[in-house]
């Protein structure tokens, strides 16, 4: 049976990691600014969380949701602190399209209303909803259309507002920080009118956190340099460091109904150990502050660079867009300085690496990536 060649891969295999480092079958080491796409982060293969799911794999890996499982409300517990969301409630499943996908049912339970907002180059995920809530209609199948949406451009309060005042939009769906978009940033006072706007006009706000949250922009939720709360809090990639996991943060004015919500995997044994490691080492490790103080170190140096077009991000989330396409220099940083990076479009190098990336390896990344650019 052959592979469904659905990615276009590098010639490389990736078989062992540390740390912000990852080496190839053949030993070469890379530096990686990529985190697995943004997935790790607390770094490859840390001792306490190699630790933590070894011994729940020796002790058991999985049952079922129709059993106590009190893993899931120790990572509830730990979750709700660490984030400053206690008073919510917490729905785990396997990936951040299914978190999207349930935010979108609740919503439309909650309200009763079907159609979504959300914005020009987001992307939410593969599942029906998510995708369809996704700009990009290449993606998106013929039995994804049911579900009606409108695109608004990131940033433009009077576009959102014109649209709820038809008084049929159940939720409005938004990244903290676009990701697949290249790094676009909602600022914070178009935060706070979205916040104001759908309260009043009956609308559920949902946070797109699984690629800005976590600690990556410097704050646990990038939706919390803006000091707004949200209806409902989609996360996944760096919950389990690599584990598939994902949740959905529900504010207390959901009512849950057996039945509503349901997964046979979500939530299992394993993915709460691993996802309790990852807190764990957070909080003892200070990652967001330190994706704060690496990331701002990063992109007061990235700005200094000359002959690029643009330098967007917060934390450890960070787009540098050139006027030509990065196809070059994105190769070169991987086959000549052994560097992994991510990519935004054709012209946009995403930065996104594991929350403990050093200043020693932000500056060995820089001084790499000055030398690609010969400046
Ligand atoms: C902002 C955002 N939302 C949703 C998703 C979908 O997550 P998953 O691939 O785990 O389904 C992604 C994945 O890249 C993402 O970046």
């Amino acid at each position: 049976m052959k592979l469904f060649d659905v990615y276009p891969l590098f010639n490389i295999e990736i078989v062992r990691g540390k740390g912000c480092h990852v080496w190839d079958t053949d030993g070469n080491e890379y530096l990686d600014l990529y985190g697995g796409h943004a997935v790790i982060s607390v770094g490859h293969s840390h001792p306490a969380y190699v630790k933590a799911i070894t011994e729940q794999v020796g002790k058991l890996g999985f049952y079922s949701n129709s059993v106590i499982n009190s893993l899931q409300q120790q990572l509830a517990d730990r979750l709700g602190k660490a984030c400053g969301y206690d008073d919510y409630s917490l729905f785990l499943i396997n990936s951040g399209a299914e978190a999207n996908e349930n935010a979108l049912k609740l919503a439309s339970f909650h309200n009763g209303k079907k159609r979504v907002l959300a914005f020009k180059h987001a992307f939410h995920g593969r599942t029906s909803a998510a995708v369809r809530v996704t700009d990009n209609p290449k993606i998106i199948a013929p039995v994804n259309e049911g579900l009606p949406v409108t695109y608004l451009p990131l940033n433009d309060a009077a576009a959102v507002e014109a649209e709820l005042k038809k008084g049929d939009v159940s939720s409005v769906i938004i990244e903290g920080i676009q990701g697949i978009g290249g790094i676009q940033m909602p600022t914070d006072a178009f935060m706070q009118q979205l916040r104001a706007l759908c309260t009043e006009y009956g609308a559920c706000l949902i946070l797109d956190e699984i690629q800005s949250g976590y600690g990556r922009s410097g704050q646990f939720f990038a939706h919390q340099h803006a000091g707004i709360r949200p209806d409902l809090i989609t996360v996944a990639k760096g919950i389990a460091n690599g584990f598939p996991m994902g949740g959905l943060l529900i504010s207390p004015m959901f009512k849950p109904v057996y039945g509503m919500l349901g997964t046979t995997f979500g939530g299992n044994h394993l993915a709460c150990a691993a996802a309790i490691a990852v807190l764990d080492i957070m909080q003892q490790e200070h990652l967001v502050e330190n994706a704060a103080r690496v990331g701002s170190f990063l992109l007061d140096e990235l700005h200094k660079l000359p002959g690029i077009k643009e330098v967007r991000g917060r934390g450890l989330m960070i787009g540098v867009e050139f006027e030509d396409s990065i196809k070059e220099v994105r190769s070169r940083l991987l086959f000549e300085e052994k560097v992994f990076t991510g990519v935004a479009g054709t012209n946009t190098i995403r930065l996104l690496p594991p929350l403990c990336l050093s200043m020693e390896e932000a500056e060995v990344f820089l001084k790499k990536f000055r030398h690609v650019l010969g400046v």
